[in-house]
Order: C-alpha cells, then sequence, then structure tokens
C-alpha cells in the first residue's frame, strides 16, 4: 500500500445509525477509501448494495481494490455528491434505505504534500478533490480581489484579521504571484504573527479549501435531494467536521417535515477514539429518519 489509509470515523456510531441490512440499498456519498463503505457491504450481506460516490479519482481507485471482493454489490460513481439525485437515477435506482455522508478531506489529501491541503508541507497551492476542475487554491489567491479573500477567509475561516491577511496577500502577490503552500503560509504568519496553538495560516487554508470545493453549496444542494430519495423509514447519517457544516445540516433538519431527528444533540466521537485518531476529534454526527407519509400529515395536523 503506497498511501495512508483513512482511518473510518464513528465507524460503530455510523453501523448502528444507518443500520444495514440485506436486501436494502445504500448511498456512500463520500467513498473516500472505503472503511465506511466496507462496514455497509458486511452488515448487508449477503445482497445489500452500495453505491459509492467519491470526486477524487485516486480516493476511488483505493477503494475500488479494497471493495473488490464484493463485486456488482458496489456501485462506483466518480462525481459529486452534490448530483445525488440524478446519480441515482441514472443507475436505474429510485430509492434507498440509508445515506451516508462523512464530509471534508480524507487523509491522503493532507498526509500528500502535491494535493497542497496541507500548510506544513510545501507543495502547489492546489486544494481540489477533483483533478477535472479548473479551479484550485492558486488562481484563488492570486486572481481573487482584496474584498473577496478578506470575505472568503473570515466566512470559511472565522479568521479575525482577514482584512489584514487579504491585504497582505494583495500587496505581495504585485511582485511574485503565490505557487506553493509554505509561500502563503509564511506570509499569513508574518501578516499576524503566532497566537495561541493553532498556526496561524489554519483558519485561511480552512477557508480556502471550502472555497476551492464549494464544500458548504454541495451539502446545501445534497440535503434535500438526500431527504426526497429516501425511503420511508430510511435514515440519513451525516458527519461533519466543522461549524459551518454541522449549522447547515442542524437547520437543514430542523426544517424538514419528512425527516425525524434521532440524535437530538450530535453525536461525537468517545475519548477512546479521540486518542487514537485526533482527526475524529471535531466530528459533530447528526442523523434522521424519513417520517412515513402518514407520520407527516399526523405533525402537520398538530
Ligand atoms: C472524510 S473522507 C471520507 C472517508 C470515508 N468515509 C472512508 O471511510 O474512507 C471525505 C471524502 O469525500 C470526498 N468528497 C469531498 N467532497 C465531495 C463531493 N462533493 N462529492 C463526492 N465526494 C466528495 C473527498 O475526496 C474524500 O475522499
Amino acid at each position: 500500500m503506497d498511501h495512508v489509509q483513512h482511518i473510518p470515523v464513528l465507524l460503530e456510531e455510523v453501523r448502528h445509525y444507518i443500520h444495514a441490512e440485506s436486501g436494502g440499498v445504500y448511498v456512500d456519498g463520500t467513498l473516500g477509501h472505503g472503511g465506511h463503505t466496507e462496514a455497509m457491504l458486511n452488515d448487508s450481506a449477503p445482497d445489500g448494495v452500495v453505491v459509492g460516490i467519491e470526486l477524487d479519482s485516486r480516493n476511488m481507485e483505493i477503494a475500488n481494490k479494497r471493495l473488490q471482493s464484493f463485486g456488482d454489490r458496489v456501485l462506483f460513481v466518480q462525481g459529486s455528491y452534490s448530483d445525488l439525485a440524478r446519480h441515482l437515477d441514472d443507475l436505474g435506482i429510485e430509492k434507498v434505505d440509508g445515506i451516508l455522508l462523512d464530509v471534508g478531506f480524507s487523509s491522503s489529501h493532507v498526509d500528500d504534500p502535491t494535493r497542497g491541503f496541507s500548510f506544513m508541507n510545501e507543495g502547489p497551492l492546489d486544494m481540489r478533490y477533483d483533478f477535472d476542475q479548473e479551479l484550485t487554491a492558486a488562481e484563488v489567491v492570486n486572481s481573487w480581489s482584496e474584498a473577496q479573500l478578506a470575505e472568503a477567509f473570515l466566512l470559511y475561516g472565522e479568521e479575525k484579521q482577514a482584512p489584514k491577511i487579504a491585504r497582505l496577500i494583495v500587496q505581495r502577490r504585485r511582485e511574485k504571484i503565490f505557487r506553493t503552500t509554505t509561500d502563503l503560509s509564511e506570509t499569513i504568519a508574518s501578516a499576524i504573527g503566532r497566537r495561541g496553538r493553532i498556526h496561524p495560516a489554519t483558519r485561511v487554508f480552512q477557508a480556502l479549501r471550502i472555497v476551492v470545493n464549494d464544500e458548504l453549496g454541495s451539502l446545501k444542494a445534497v440535503l434535500p435531494q438526500a431527504e426526497s430519495v429516501l425511503k420511508e423509514g430510511g435514515r440519513l447519517c451525516v458527519i461533519s467536521f466543522h461549524s459551518l457544516e454541522d449549522r447547515i445540516v442542524k437547520k437543514f433538519l430542523r426544517r424538514s417535515s419528512d425527516l425525524q431527528v434521532v440524535t437530538k444533540k450530535p453525536v461525537t466521537p468517545t475519548e477512546e477514539e479521540q486518542k487514537t485518531n485526533p482527526r475524529a476529534r471535531s466530528a459533530k454526527f447528526r442523523v434522521a429518519i424519513k417520517q412515513k407519509s402518514n407520520d407527516n400529515q399526523e405533525q402537520k395536523k398538530t
């Protein structure tokens, strides 16, 4: 194996809530290295089916190798979960029993400096999950206006010093455009200095990743599609990793009249899991069940 395998987050909790069973059809909208899908396939043996959607062709290849033994019980789709309904339509699948979204990046994205996600290791300013996409982090950093950059850093990075960082980036790029991750992270560090435990570039890198991959837009797009393709009694399971994502999920679930939330508070990883997999620390897991139409009518009346 020439890659570090992504450790699936909240694996037992996902297995419990998605409750994959023989005969069921499930969607893993963020296939990654296939950890959660493998568990769903095992739990739904002998004939459950999992549709695995993944934007990143390299991760898709890793998952494909890992899941070979399941044969045609796993259907691979290279694309975005934001097109969930179309992907299912293309496969001739009308309704599904469960949908998992474990959003964001995988270990291989941050561990591979050539992908440009990590400010700790030198690499190109890339940050795309989808190699076919044109927009890269370098394009954003070198061409967006100072106001656009400041807004993105504030909105998606919740970076209080966004205007100062944006100003310095625009000044610096007049002399030399940004090409590498460390070039950008050093410029940010020189703009705002070191504060506390987190690296000064953390929030800006998060903002760039969200912008480049339109992460919040994709999440907003998939939720209503998930709601409508679920069978009655089907489960929607979403793991998110920062408050911006969790807020979108929470709001959507609260407003939906078809989905009944079963996790009053989000499920979070045990201390044990946080110790063994530090990436799991910020995970928040929310689950909702599609109501029977009668239940909906009852609820609307009350
Ligand atoms: C946290 S990882 C999932 C890990 C997976 N659950 C496992 O056990 O290996 C998230 C994955 O979603 C992919 N991804 C991100 N945005 C996506 C999108 N809009 N559509 C499909 N896949 C996406 C990323 O490339 C990454 O591989």
